[in-house]
């Protein structure tokens, strides 16, 4: 590209990027605000970790051998040399943030959610971004089935209270350091005598990370995955009570679910519980949310042994499926106007000012246009502001000490004395 062509190139969102518009923003709104509400029902607080962490920090916990560390971090040297990546999930930021403020001494499990921007370079498409945002939360230092449970509860409630149904819970149990290595073995024996029949990926799969050869998405490995041993085949006893516990909790709080025995994960800090919604779509691979259990993750960060449980949920694709559903965001989040001033004339364009500044100082939202326009123009403009009322000034009405304050809905127009205070009142009757 020439110098001045770049010099004249108009720059775009960056691919797997999105803007929140102004028009957007109820719907967005919406989510948060029914996240914040439901995680607070549940007892959970919010917690803000840095955008960036050491490197080292995903690359330990996450799992070397995963999609994420290996090819989907935006990582970069800063000025001190030091190794930083943008956070791409919230699990790892969370429990360093837990060891790191000594949080092992309050009451357990800390409940904790954020509601934060995450970073993968994944191969944007439908509902899958560079960045997205997340909802999540985590629950730490409790080892019961009952906070497995009270966890996918938020998550269900979440999707409940904004009204989407056609939803599926997948969960399932991949054990723990007790029962794993043997399932894993016998995922391996089983996969030996198949390596000609499966992807390049599931090879290296095969050598680093057998789990997740579970959750290759290629065609020509689904054969292979449909025959392949499942965790639960090699369940150690504590790992199969503790699944059937919370199966059982979730029938008493009537969430349904499937059990889904080669549901594994992509990153590598999960034992036990592991569970996914997604829309009831044939082969849906985009879930709403998706976390599980994470026993060994605290201690691998220098922490004393410690459970914990989550889920992240992106919110982009709520708002897609919330869409996609006819589903919108209460009125009451589309604020509107409530007071648009036109004026005509010297005397009349002053006490617009004024007014505008005092009802602005009582709490009411007002617009008026700039400079000179005629009275149509400035009713147009009204309209397009969304505002409820109309206030109309000439200087006559100044004179007189009134002004005729339209209602934009019903277009029924009354006298107002040209005080703040009457205005205020007259539209907040
Ligand atoms: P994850 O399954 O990688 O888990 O992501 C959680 C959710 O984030 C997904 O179910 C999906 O809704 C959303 N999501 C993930 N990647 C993208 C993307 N590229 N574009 C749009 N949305 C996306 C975790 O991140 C774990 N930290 C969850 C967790 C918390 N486990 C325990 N605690």
């Amino acid at each position: 590209m020439s110098n001045e062509t770049e010099g004249r190139r108009r720059f775009q969102t960056v691919r797997g990027t999105n803007d929140t518009l102004p028009n957007d923003q109820p719907y967005w709104d919406w989510v948060r605000a029914a996240a914040q509400s439901v995680a607070h029902r549940f007892g959970f607080k919010r917690i803000d970790t840095p955008v960036f962490e050491e490197t080292a920090l995903f690359v330990r916990t996450v799992g070397e051998g995963t999609d994420i560390v290996e090819k989907e971090m935006y990582t970069f040297t800063d000025r001190g040399d030091d190794m930083l990546t943008l956070r791409p999930e919230g699990t790892a930021p969370v429990c360093r943030a837990y060891i790191q403020h000594g949080m092992h001494t309050l009451p357990q499990p800390v409940r904790a959610f954020y509601i934060t921007p995450i970073f993968r370079y994944e191969r944007p498409q439908s509902g899958r971004l560079r960045q997205h945002n997340q909802f999540g939360i985590e629950a730490i230092g409790d080892p019961n089935p009952e906070i497995d449970a009270e966890v996918i509860h938020v998550l269900w409630s979440l999707f409940q209270e904004l009204g989407l149904t056609n939803l599926t819970l997948h969960v399932n149990s991949i054990g723990d350091g007790e029962c794993r290595p043997q399932f894993l073995q016998s995922l391996r024996d089983y996969y030996s005598t198949r390596l000609d029949d499966v992807c390049e990926d599931c090879h290296t799969r095969y050598e680093k990370n057998a789990l997740r050869l579970l959750d290759c998405k290629e065609e020509r490995c689904q054969p292979v995955i449909a025959g392949a041993p499942t965790p639960a085949d090699s369940l150690c006893d504590d790992c199969a009570d503790h699944f059937t516990r919370l199966r059982s909790l979730l029938e008493l709080w009537e969430i349904p679910y499937e059990i889904t025995p080669r549901l594994v994960r992509g990153l590598d800090y999960y034992t036990r519980t592991v569970f996914e919604v997604h829309p009831a779509i044939e082969g849906s691979q985009t879930a709403l949310g998706a976390g599980g259990r994470y026993d060994g993750l605290i201690e691998q960060l220098g922490g004393s042994p410690t459970p914990g449980v989550g889920f992240g949920s992106g919110i982009e694709r709520i708002i897609m499926n919330l869409r996609e559903a006819g589903l919108t965001p209460p009125e009451s989040l589309s604020p509107r106007t409530d007071l648009y001033i036109v004026y005509l004339g010297e005397t009349a364009h002053g006490h617009a000012l004024r007014l505008a500044a005092e009802l602005r100082h009582a709490g009411v939202s007002v617009s008026l246009p700039t400079g000179s326009r005629s009275l149509r123009a400035q009713l147009r403009s009204a309209g397009a502001a969304n505002a409820r009322y109309a206030l109309i000034i000439g200087d006559d009405e100044v004179s007189k000490g009134t002004a005729a304050l339209r209602d934009l809905d019903t277009s029924e127009q009354s006298d107002v004395s040209l005080n703040a205070e009457a205005i205020g009142a007259a539209i907040t009757a």
